[in-house]
């Protein structure tokens, strides 16, 4: 395929990231884009391209669309990306996959069906710092692992929460700390360390009106091979700080603030090291969301990731981040919710 038709659904805060990935991206162009709102779908599409729609129905009609990212509500994602796989669309789906592992099997059943591929945002894995953690991992740089940990220590408005009714619902959110913003770093977390064994955790709403979702969250995880870790989320804490994951071995640390390093250290030395530590000392190519979910967000992330995608489908491989990869942070969270209301450990399956 020479050039992807692509297309956005959804075109709230994070559509126009989307939108100015695939306007940067050769071998896609931006050929549809869809919201229920006519309004902003038609200032959209003036605005970044493509033909605007109010109907996914009709979206999905359009000439030469090949693969759309789905950019709506959380909870609302099986609903619409079963009907997109149907029509024989890739689906590029924004974080969370959707909202339970259940709703996301729905997701991966149709998609293998319809023969589409499947992708999950998680720009933070594609940050240059993760690509570094990942590979001296597989290097086994870091001897054996003894404790991982995320912390995202975030602000949220309460403006923030009004904005939308949807959002710090259980129904289309699916969670508040964790499965929203923290949902990035618990990746990240899992991609690292592998496999989490067991959960505890607590959850409350101690600073937001009007939501029914957690926004503070401590965990302790026991990981598969045998490691322990924390992590701890919250929306609540003024003014935001950079989110954080730790990964400690006994023979060396690492750990990334916001997709950017700092902190690097390994008993057994490498060449690559020194030019590592000298990128440390600029500023997050990624960016943050700690205060607020765009303005401190680069699309860097998106676009590595969408190009990836966009290079799947034309030459026919896996994305880097497919379905099965997207589910996982899912089933932790899962587990961490579950394990909040019963009081109990929690088998992470
Ligand atoms: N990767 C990231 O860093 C990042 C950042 C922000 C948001 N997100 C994710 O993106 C998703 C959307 O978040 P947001 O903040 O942009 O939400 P938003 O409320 O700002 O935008 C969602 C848009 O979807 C539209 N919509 C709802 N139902 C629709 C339907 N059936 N068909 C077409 N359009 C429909 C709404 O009108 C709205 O414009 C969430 O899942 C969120 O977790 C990811």
């Amino acid at each position: 395929m020479k050039e992807v038709g692509y297309g956005i659904v959804g075109l709230g805060n994070i559509g126009p990231i989307h939108a100015q990935c695939v306007n940067a991206i050769k071998g896609a162009r931006l050929v549809a884009v869809c919201d229920t709102r006519a309004e902003l779908a038609r200032d959209f599409a003036k605005q970044y391209g493509g033909t605007p729609y109010t109907d996914l129905a009709e979206i999905l009609k359009h000439p030469g669309l090949h693969a759309v990212s789905l950019c709506v509500p959380s909870g609302l994602r099986a609903d619409l990306a079963e009907k997109v796989a149907r029509a024989g669309k890739h689906v590029m789906s924004e974080k969370p996959l959707e909202i339970t592992t259940a709703r996301v099997d729905r997701i991966l059943r149709a998609c293998e069906k319809s023969g589409v591929m499947l992708g999950c945002i998680f720009q933070y894995r594609f940050a240059e710092a993760a690509q570094h953690l990942r590979k001296a991992l597989d290097q086994g740089r870091f001897g054996k692992l003894v404790l991982g940990d995320a912390y995202i220590k975030w602000y949220r408005s309460q403006a923030y929460y009004d904005s939308g009714a949807w959002r710090g619902t259980w129904k289309l959110d699916g969670g508040g700390a964790l499965m929203n913003q923290g949902i990035h770093q618990i990746d990240l977390l899992q991609w690292f360390m592998g496999p989490v064994k067991s959960v505890y955790a607590r959850i409350a709403t101690v600073a937001h009106e009007r939501i029914e979702v957690e926004d503070l969250a401590t965990v302790m995880l026991e990981f598969e091979n045998g490691a322990h870790g924390v992590i701890e989320g919250s929306t609540a804490i003024y003014p935001g700080h950079p989110a954080r994951v730790e990964i400690h071995g006994t023979q060396g640390s690492a750990v990334i603030e916001d997709g950017k390093l700092v902190f690097w250290d390994f008993v057994k030395k490498r060449v690559e090291d020194k030019k590592i530590v000298a990128a440390m000392k600029g500023e997050s190519e990624l960016g943050t969301g700690a205060g607020d979910p765009l303005k401190g967000l680069k699309i860097e992330g998106h676009r590595r990731q969408i190009e990836d995608f966009v290079r799947a489908i034309r030459t026919g491989r896996p994305p880097a981040i497919d379905g099965r990869e997207g589910r996982k942070a899912i089933a932790l969270i899962e587990a961490i919710y579950k394990s909040a209301k019963s009081g109990r450990t929690i088998q992470v399956k």
